[in-house]
């Protein structure tokens, strides 16, 4: 196979969205962010879980996995004529409307494309600040996401769809939020629950869908809730809050399904001792394959699969191989003393916004991915080739 490669297990994928399926109920939605391809679109569809899908080609993805398009949720804060168009032909499950210029463009395109009316969320921003990095922060007021709460933008489009639905144009079905991502603090869902309920009890509608954002633990020490904890919660806020237990409720978890499920092999290529500085070992992937440290300095744990027991007293910090000192895959790394060139290392928790967020910088070829399950492996994304970086070129 060679490295650097994604490793999946298939089993953990799977009780993963059978947790989420069990606590959220048949609305719960993978967000395809996270990881996709189409052998996991087609796990996520198999236990029971609709699809989110945030841009045309994710859609295409799902799609062409064979994903009936009643059970995709199409998201995107600047959806363009072709992706409306797209999802409005395939007859998705959910348009989740962002913003007024997206009303307009419904207005135009339902009666050209000719289909039923859309069934749509709007998406709202609750002014909930989640504990979490400032990136991946959505709910607050000053966002390019959603309809605010506070300045009443979110009544102006409530109002906007249902003269939308007078026309034929769509079926407002219910609010959508979204507070951010990696968050570990179940108050910040309690939080947006709060911030939410007392606007949408009145509206009388039937869907309400929190978003994702249940953070997991990537290195020692962190710990995070349960999908199941999360949904309790959740449900707990809303009876709490005056939120009728008619209302569909669901979420779209991405990370919490596949962060944990997978690790990255790479192999150990050098080793740099710097007497009294630190010891540099570089890896045969990096930023390429793993953005997540470069852009939110995120941590990451390290082991060799060869000695998973060893005692690890080498503190190194693993970089990878592209051209810049801020390459870093894990800043301390703990390995067994004897580590050497042509080891293979792991790095855990690597599901989520690894695979989905790599790059060719440095024409890099993207590692393949693997799900291993009952003791065998099924490759369902090849590595690229040299040709592949050649293939675009006009
Ligand atoms: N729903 C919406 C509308 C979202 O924007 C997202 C993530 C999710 C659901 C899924 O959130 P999750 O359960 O995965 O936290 N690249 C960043 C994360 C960006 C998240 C973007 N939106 C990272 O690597 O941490």
């Amino acid at each position: 196979m060679g490295t650097p490669l994604f490793v999946y297990d298939e089993a953990h994928l799977r009780a993963r969205c059978r947790e989420a399926r069990s606590a959220w109920g048949e609305a719960v939605a993978y967000a395809t962010k996270a990881f996709l391809c189409r052998a996991m679109a087609a796990l996520a569809h198999e236990e029971g879980m609709s699809l989110d899908v945030s841009t045309g080609g994710e859609l295409h993805v799902a799609l062409a996995a064979g994903v009936p398009a009643d059970r995709l949720v199409m998201h995107g804060n600047n959806k363009s004529d072709a992706e409306l168009t797209a999802a409005l032909a395939a007859g998705v499950g959910r348009i989740v409307v962002d913003s007024n210029d997206e009303l307009d463009r419904l207005e135009r395109l339902v009666p050209v494309v000719g289909t039923r009316p859309a069934a749509v969320l709007l998406r709202v921003t609750p002014g909930v600040e989640a504990h979490t990095h400032e990136y991946v922060r959505t709910g607050q007021d000053d966002s390019k996401f959603g309809f605010g709460l506070a300045s009443g933008m979110a009544d102006e489009a409530v109002e906007r769809a249902r003269n939308l639905e007078d026309k034929g144009v769509l079926i407002l079905k219910g609010i959508h939020a979204h507070i951010g991502s990696q968050v570990f603090v179940l108050e910040s869902f309690d939080a947006e629950v709060e911030a939410l309920a007392g606007w949408f009890a009145p509206l009388q509608l039937e869907e309400l869908c929190l978003g994702g954002g249940l953070g997991v633990p990537y290195v020692e020490g962190e710990t995070a809730p349960s999908i199941t904890d999360w949904a309790a919660e959740v449900r707990a806020a809303c009876a709490r809050t005056g939120i009728p237990a008619s209302v569909r409720l669901s979420a779209e978890p991405g990370r919490s399904i596949v962060a944990g499920a997978a690790l990255t092999l790479y192999t150990v290529g050098t080793i740099k001792r710097l007497p009294g500085i630190r010891t540099y070992l570089s890896v045969d992937g990096g930023m390429s394959d793993n953005p997540r440290p470069v852009l939110y300095g995120s941590g990451y744990e390290a082991f060799l699969p060869r000695a998973v027991e060893a005692e690890r007293p080498l503190v190194v910090t693993v970089v990878g191989k592209h051209c810049e000192s801020g390459d870093v895959v894990v800043p301390t790394a703990w390995l067994p003393a004897d580590t050497r060139v042509g080891d293979v290392l792991a790095t855990p928790v690597t599901g989520a916004y690894g695979h989905s967020m790599a790059s060719n910088y440095n024409k890099v070829p993207r590692p393949p991915v693997v799900f291993v399950a009952g003791g065998r492996f099924r490759v369902v994304v090849r590595r690229e080739t040299y040709d592949d970086l050649l293939r675009l070129d006009a």
